[in-house]
């Protein structure tokens, strides 16, 4: 992260914009609103480093992309992204009380809205992205249902909450992580770069090679904060992967053989990116904070 190169700025702004697309998106909250609207916009407004979004922009610009074009897929990757962390808060899953620096969606509405906020943001997302303007919509939700689904997200979940207690192999632990987090991830950026003109074929699988590793580092980085970070810093209770008996990176590999397989998969992230030359600086930058982030 340069801090001549105007990273802080895009960030942002893209931040920025990011959030007054959800906040139209999302249903309105004002004093009458129903609770489930307004659990959605809890879960949804004013919190989360919006890594996905970033990502979805920063891929859309790689392709020629203007960030209007490409407010669709940041959304909807966000969506499902909050969707998730409403789902993975609850008492039936990590039971967690604190996120984003707030009580938990259920903590605050009540485990049934959050249930219910979670579905509606899902469904939110796919409305988003079903009447955006991108040039294939049809094909662009079934990326994202695939991201969400049994072989992306909820697959990975599952693979999580079955894992309790267990020790897993590391190609088992890896084949989570890419579930559970590196396949919305991957979505944000094939999304992101949907908006623009069409990548020649080599192009496109170097991009998805960034992607991979970006994601799979994000998910290892995750596990090393939750040893490292306190609740102050991350917004969300820290040492829960340890206390619950989750198997991590961290658990599997220790705390420095992990940070080592964050910064392999930071250069590799970054090695794919070499044909893009200086249209990638955005995304190599995400990829440094991806593995540099504190939180
Ligand atoms: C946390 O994701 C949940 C995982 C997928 C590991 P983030 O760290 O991106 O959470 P926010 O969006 O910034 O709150
Ligand atoms: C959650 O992973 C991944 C999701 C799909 C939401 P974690 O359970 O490790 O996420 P945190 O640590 O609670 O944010
Ligand atoms: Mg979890
Ligand atoms: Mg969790
Ligand atoms: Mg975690």
């Amino acid at each position: 992260m340069n801090p001549d190169s105007g990273w802080q700025a895009w960030s942002e702004q893209r931040r920025d914009r990011i959030e007054q697309v959800l906040d139209r998106l999302l249903p309105p909250g004002d004093g009458a609103a129903p609770p489930l609207h307004r659990a959605m916009r809890y879960a949804v407004l004013g919190g989360g480093k919006r890594i996905r979004p970033l990502l979805a922009y920063a891929a859309g610009e790689l392709a020629g992309a203007l960030p209007g074009d490409a407010d669709a897929a940041a959304a909807a990757v966000e969506l499902i992204h909050a969707y998730s962390l409403v789902h993975d808060d609850l008492p039936c899953m990590d039971d967690d009380t604190l996120r984003r620096g707030k009580p938990t969606c259920h903590v605050a509405f009540g485990e049934a809205m959050a249930l219910l906020a979670g579905d509606a943001l899902q469904a939110l997302a796919f409305d988003a992205l079903a009447a955006s303007g991108a040039p294939d919509p049809g094909g662009a939700c079934t990326l994202l249902a695939e991201a969400a689904g049994v072989r992306g997200m909820a697959g990975g979940q599952a693979i999580d909450l079955d894992a309790v207690g267990k020790s897993l192999a590391i190609d088992e632990l890896e084949t989570m992580h890419r579930m559970k987090t590196g396949a919305l991830i991957l979505a944000a950026v094939r999304l992101g770069a949907a908006c623009g003109a069409p990548l020649p074929a080599a192009r496109a699988a170097a991009l998805d090679v960034y992607a991979r590793a970006a994601g799979l580092a994000f998910q290892v980085v995750d596990d090393v904060l939750d040893v490292e970070g306190s609740a102050a810093s991350l917004g969300k209770t820290a040492g829960k992967d340890a206390k619950e008996g989750k198997p991590t990176f961290v658990s599997l590999l220790g705390l420095a053989a992990a940070k080592l397989r964050a910064e392999e998969l930071r250069r590799e992230a970054q090695a794919a990116l070499a044909p893009f030359g200086s249209a990638s600086r955005r995304l190599a930058e995400l990829a440094d904070w991806i593995v540099l982030r504190q939180r």
